[in-house]
């Protein structure tokens, strides 16, 4: 039997979440490889959504390439109380369906169009499955000014950040990667960073983790609820 590569296992999870949209309903959708493969598999029901809230400028423009309708948050939500759904990949995700998020960069836009949304369903690929986050390097959106203080206090628990070279956020921030942290409280290290002063958001996913998780594997898509 041939082996599925990742890219068709992406394709497979990302023709999957069609079916958590609702016809005639705004919803939000992710940015990544992941969440590319979903905007292509969209293009085929986009009459019948009401709207899309893109999570980053990428993603607006992929939208915008298949004639998907898109909205800034404060548009939609002056016509929807909320977003029915919110469809994104992920770099890991943990038992509790907290997930890690941010390696594309737009961390801080997914947070906010996830928060907006009814239910976050998270699109993946096996390898993103995790006992504890943090094998991934941690993102961090950082106000350019306060990059030494947050690399101090990534230091003081335990991680080693180092500064994605050459990236800007889209709302004009800095990205710190902290490496070599063991995630066993995702909520209360989510809490902890997002209190240091000039840090925008961190990319771990836990106020707003998954509801839902469609894995992708070689023998077909699991629904973790
Ligand atoms: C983007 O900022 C990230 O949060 C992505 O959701 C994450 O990096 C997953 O991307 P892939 O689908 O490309 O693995």
């Amino acid at each position: 039997m041939e082996t599925m590569t990742q890219d068709e296992m992406k394709q497979q999870v990302a023709e999957a979440a069609l079916a958590y949209v609702k016809p005639g309903t705004m919803i939000g959708v992710g940015t990544g490889s992941t969440a590319n493969k979903f905007i292509d598999a969209l293009a085929s029901i986009k009459d019948q959504l009401l709207g899309t809230v893109a999570s980053s400028e990428a993603t607006a423009e992929r939208l915008r390439g298949h004639g998907i309708p898109v909205l800034t948050l404060n548009e939609a939500l002056q016509q929807v109380e909320t977003l029915s759904v919110y469809i994104d990949g992920a770099d890991e995700f943990d038992p509790g369906k907290n997930l890690t998020k941010g390696g594309g960069g737009a961390l801080t836009r997914e947070k906010i169009v996830a928060a907006a949304s009814d239910a976050f369903v998270c699109i993946v690929d096996q390898s993103k499955q995790v006992a504890h986050l943090g094998a991934f390097p941690l993102p961090i959106e950082v106000i350019p000014m306060a990059q030494s203080l947050v690399e101090q206090a990534a230091r003081a628990i335990g991680g080693q950040p180092r500064l994605r070279e050459g990236f800007t956020t889209d709302n004009g921030n800095i990205i710190l990667d902290v490496y070599g942290l063991t995630i066993t409280e995702p909520r209360q290290l989510e809490d902890h960073l997002n209190t240091i002063p000039g840090v925008v958001t961190n990319g771990i996913f836990s106020h707003q983790g998954a509801d839902t998780v469609l894995m992708a594997t070689p023998t077909g898509v699991q629904t973790i609820q």
